[in-house]
């Protein structure tokens, strides 16, 4: 057998600080690495697996969409670009949609929205607030406007017009708006960031002042969208609607497929002031309608929020037993479980020696983030292997 580990090292770019196993093979909330060997999977490709590795619905519609038709260009019509830019828009809030490939794509597009409406209709304001801890992606734009330093450091200077201020303080966000200001951008619960989840009135005031400024609210759902927070976007939950909204992750449920969202009156782009080659393609869009589709029809964004309270419950319990859990807090099925000290690294290395995969958000948190179809049974197995890695690592 090859030792891919020691190939990876020979021939990757040195990007990632990866697990030490090498997956073959999946199948709804388990994987199996080169060696056989299973794995229940709570990593779920970071929020992405929402119906979970290699779903009927999924494979089924990509194997007939590649035997079809995969790609074409955007210079002519496709009908599952279509479909699914018809079923995004029948059930969110939002009147226009444009694909793309990624997260990345996502949120810098949906920057170069903001930026196009700005130069139209607020006398060329093109400055985007966001926030710390905040993350939007790694292109350099993006880098800007992701609010931590370890990002945005090692790439200086990064392309202006990006402000990064507190989460969770609209009085930051109102000090930072200036007559250059088009938009803030943020995650309706900050992700990569830790699991930040606002205050309940966070949302609701950043909107508001939206509106007295007459700038736009970008929210990035490309972690909380699709499901994962118990309802099909995290927005419904704050009683609030996004000028221009972002998904990604578990779009594709695993498919490459990114989407800006957008109200009319913000649909400005004009043929030319943006595109993709593959954004938007069959192959993609096919992907991303079946998981929509069987989303919806299964209510499966209810199966986050009940499996999710379960989580949670359990993590709960977990947490009175082991004195240096210090919180657990989340919402569906994104839940982080933060210590007082930095072992979340030596705790993902003891949950994979006992065949559950989960990730390390901070040095001193794990996160949660399995497919969105699991159920009390599979949460039961991977608590009774958190409670023995846990048993192995801490007190
Ligand atoms: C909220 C949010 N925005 C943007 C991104 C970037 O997505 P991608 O890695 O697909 O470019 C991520 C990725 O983790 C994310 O969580």
């Amino acid at each position: 057998m090859s030792n891919w580990q020691e190939l990876e090292h020979k021939y990757y770019m040195g990007t990632f600080n990866r697990t030490p196993v090498t997956l073959v093979k999946g199948e709804g909330a388990r994987v199996w690495d080169e060696n056989g060997r299973e794995y229940l999977d709570f990593v779920g490709g970071w929020a992405v697996n929402s119906l979970g590795h290699c779903h009927p619905a999924v494979v089924e519609a990509v194997t007939e969409q590649a035997r079809t038709l995969i790609q074409t260009s955007n210079q002519f019509y496709t009908i599952p670009q279509i479909r699914l830019a018809e079923l995004l828009v029948q059930n969110s809030c939002l009147d226009k949609v444009f694909f793309c490939n990624s997260g990345v794509e996502a949120t810098e597009g949906a920057v170069k929205l903001a930026r196009r409406y700005g130069k139209l209709k607020l006398n060329e304001a093109y400055e985007v607030i966001t926030t710390f801890d905040s993350f939007h992606g790694r292109t350099l734009a993006m880098t800007a406007a992701t609010g931590q330093t370890k990002f945005q450091e090692p790439y200086l200077p990064l392309p202006a017009g990006f402000i990064n201020v507190e989460y969770n303080n609209i009085e930051a966000i109102k000090a930072a708006t200036t007559n250059q200001t088009c938009a803030v951008m943020l995650e309706p619960i900050q992700g990569e960031g830790g699991v930040n989840l606002p205050d309940d009135d966070y949302l609701r005031a950043v909107r508001a002042w939206c509106d007295q400024k007459g700038i736009l609210l970008i929210l990035d759902e490309i972690q909380t969208g699709v499901g994962r927070l118990g309802t099909l976007f995290a927005y419904e939950q704050y009683g609030i609607e996004p000028d221009i909204m972002t998904l990604a992750k578990g779009l594709g449920s695993g498919v490459p497929i990114g989407a800006i969202l957008a109200k009319d009156k913000v649909s400005v782009f004009s043929p030319g002031d943006h595109g993709s080659t593959f954004g938007g393609n069959p192959l993609a869009c096919a992907a991303g309608y079946a998981t929509v589709k069987f989303i919806i029809d299964n209510d499966i964004a209810g199966n986050a929020e009940k499996v999710g309270q379960y989580l949670t419950k359990g993590l709960e319990s977990l947490k009175q037993k082991f004195q240096s859990v210090t919180e657990v807090r989340g919402s569906g099925l994104l839940v982080a479980m933060e210590f007082s000290s930095d072992v979340a690294g030596a705790l993902v290395m003891a949950c994979l020696n006992r065949g559950l995969l989960v990730n390390r958000v901070k040095p001193n948190a794990l996160r949660f983030m399995p497919p969105l179809i699991i159920g009390e049974k599979e949460v039961d197995e991977a608590l009774d292997l958190l409670d023995k890695a846990l048993s192995d690592v801490v007190s």
